[in-house]
C-alpha cells in the first residue's frame, strides 16, 4: 500500500507538459482490434487504464510491443479468442469498449462487466441499444458476464436517451464494419469521440459528424493499419491548471488544445486568475483572491464532470459562498467528507454542493476517493497548512502518469511513502 505526504504552503511554478488523453488512449487501443494491420501508437499516457487495456489485448491474442513509455506497437492480427474475464475487465470502466470492437471484427464478444471509478450507478443500456439496434442479441450471464453476438451487424439510426461518452464510442466501434450507414443521434462530442473518429479515419473508416451531436458511419470491409498520436488530456491539463490558481502560483500548461480547456478557462478566469492562450499552450497565474462562482457541470463543450472535485477545492477557498451544481453523475460528490475533515464549509444535497469559502485548509488524514477526486485532494494538500496524507492513491495512477515527478517539477512538496506489508497505514509516517 502507498500513500502521499504533501506538505502544505508551497507556490508552484514553472513549466509543465501534458500526456496524452486517457480517455481517448482507453478508446483507441480497444479501436485496434479492427485493424488489418499493424498499428503505431504514439503520445499514450503511461498510466494502469492504459496498462489494462494493453494486457487485455494481450490477453485477446495481439501481439503487444512496447517502443517506449509512450508508445506502443500492436498488431491485432493474431487474435484468437473474444472473452475478457472478470479480473482484466473490473480494472477499469473502458473494458466495456470491447464488447463493441470485438462484436465488429467477429460478430461476436463476451465481456464481464466493466470496473471504474464508483460516481452511484453506472448503468450501460444505451450501449446495449446501440448493439441491438445494429441486429446484435444480448444475453447476460453468469458471474456478470454479457454476451453480444450476431451473423451480420446492419446499420441503423440510433437516439441516444442519455449523452453517453462510452455508448457513443461503443456504438462507433461495433458500427465501423457494419453493412450500411449507421447515425448516432445526440451522441457525446467530448474531444476524446473526436480523436477515436479520427483514429479510425485514418485506419480507412467512414466517420463523419464526431464532435456534433449526430456522427454518421458509412461501414467498410477492412481497415489498415495505422500509426497514430493521441491527443492532449484536457483533464489533466485542467488538473493543472487548477493548481496554479489554487497555490496563487504561476505555471505554463505545454502540449493543450486550449479549445478543449475553454469551460474551464471561463471559470478560472471568473474566479479572478489569470489565464493567457497561445497555440499549445496557457500559462495561469493568480495574484487576486479567488472569487465565489457557480459552476455546474455538463457534457462538452460544458464544464467537465471529471473536473468538478478539482474545482471543488477552489470553491472551498472562495471569498464567499459558491453553488457546484452536479448534473452527469448521481453520485460524485463523496470526496466532501474528505474535505471538510481539512476543514471546508460544504453542505451537499443531491447533487448540489454548496461552499461557503474559508482562509486556508487544515492538513488531516484522507483518501482518494477516486480517481480526480484523488488529485483534488492532492491539490487541497498543497495548499494546507501543515502536512496532509492521502491515502488509496492507486485510483490516481489510474489516469495521471507520473503525479509526484510533474509536481515536484513545479515546486511542491510532495513524496510517496510505501509501507511494508501488514503495516496498517495508520501507524506509518
Ligand atoms: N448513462 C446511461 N446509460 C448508459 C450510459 C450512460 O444512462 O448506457 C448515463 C450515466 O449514468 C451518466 C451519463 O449517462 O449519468 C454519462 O455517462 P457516460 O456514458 O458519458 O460516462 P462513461 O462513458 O462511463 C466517460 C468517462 C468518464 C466521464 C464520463 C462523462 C471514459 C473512460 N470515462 O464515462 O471519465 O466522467 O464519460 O464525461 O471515457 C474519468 O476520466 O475520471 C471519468 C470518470
Amino acid at each position: 500500500m502507498e500513500k502521499f505526504i504533501v506538505n502544505g504552503g508551497c507556490r508552484l511554478a514553472g513549466e509543465i507538459e501534458i500526456s496524452g488523453a486517457k480517455n481517448a488512449a482507453v478508446a483507441i487501443l480497444p479501436a485496434v482490434v479492427l485493424s488489418d494491420g499493424l498499428c503505431r501508437i504514439e503520445n499514450l499516457p503511461n498510466i494502469a487504464d492504459v496498462s489494462a487495456s494493453l494486457e487485455i489485448l494481450s490477453m485477446l491474442g495481439a501481439q503487444v510491443r512496447r517502443i517506449n513509455k509512450n508508445a506502443v506497437e500492436i498488431d491485432p492480427r493474431p487474435l484468437n479468442t473474444t472473452v475478457v474475464p472478470h479480473d482484466l475487465a473490473r480494472r477499469m470502466r473502458a473494458s466495456s469498449y470491447y464488447i463493441g470492437s470485438l462484436l465488429g471484427r467477429f460478430g461476436t464478444a463476451r465481456v464481464s462487466m466493466p470496473g471504474g471509478c464508483n460516481f452511484g450507478v453506472r448503468p450501460i443500456d444505451q450501449h446495449l441499444k446501440g448493439f441491438t439496434a445494429l441486429g446484435a442479441e444480448v444475453s447476460p450471464m453468469e458471474q456478470g458476464m454479457i454476451e453480444v453476438t450476431t451473423e451480420k451487424l446492419i446499420g441503423n439510426s440510433i437516439y441516444l436517451d442519455a449523452v453517453s461518452v462510452g455508448a457513443t464510442v461503443n456504438i462507433m466501434l461495433a458500427a465501423v464494419k457494419a453493412r450500411g450507414t449507421t447515425v448516432i443521434e445526440n451522441a457525446a462530442k467530448e474531444p476524446h469521440i473526436v480523436d477515436l473518429a479520427n483514429f479510425l479515419n485514418t485506419m480507412g473508416a467512414d466517420v463523419r459528424g464526431a464532435g456534433t451531436d449526430v456522427i454518421k458511419i458509412r461501414g467498410v470491409d477492412q481497415l489498415t493499419g495505422a500509426t497514430y498520436s493521441i491527443i492532449p488530456d484536457q483533464i489533466e491539463a485542467g488538473t493543472f491548471m487548477v493548481a496554479a490558481a489554487a497555490t496563487g502560483g504561476d505555471i505554463t500548461v505545454r502540449n493543450v488544445i486550449p479549445k478543449h480547456l475553454e469551460s474551464i478557462t471561463a471559470k478560472l478566469m471568473e474566479m479572478g486568475v489569470q489565464v493567457d492562450e497561445y497555440d499549445d499552450a496557457v500559462r495561469v497565474t493568480r495574484t487576486e483572491p479567488i472569487h465565489h462562482c457557480n459552476v455546474k457541470t455538463m457534457p462538452h463543450p460544458g464544464f467537465p464532470t471529471d473536473m468538478q472535485p478539482q474545482i471543488a477545492v477552489l470553491l472551498s477557498m472562495a471569498d464567499g459562498t459558491s453553488i457546484l451544481t452536479e448534473t452527469v453523475w448521481d453520485n460524485r460528490f463523496r470526496y466532501v467528507e474528505e474535505l471538510r475533515r481539512m476543514g471546508a464549509q460544504v453542505q451537499v444535497d443531491g447533487k448540489v454542493a454548496v461552499f461557503q469559502g474559508i482562509s486556508r485548509l487544515t492538513a488531516a488524514p484522507i483518501k482518494a476517493t477516486d480517481l480526480r477526486a484523488g488529485m483534488a485532494m492532492i491539490i487541497a494538500g498543497l495548499v494546507a497548512k501543515g502536512t496532509t496524507e492521502i491515502e488509496e492513491i492507486y485510483h490516481i495512477e489510474r489516469g495521471y502518469e507520473d503525479v509526484e515527478k510533474k509536481f515536484t517539477a513545479l515546486g511542491a512538496d510532495i513524496r510517496r511513502v510505501t509501507l511494508p506489508d501488514g503495516v496498517l497505514s495508520s501507524q506509518a509516517v
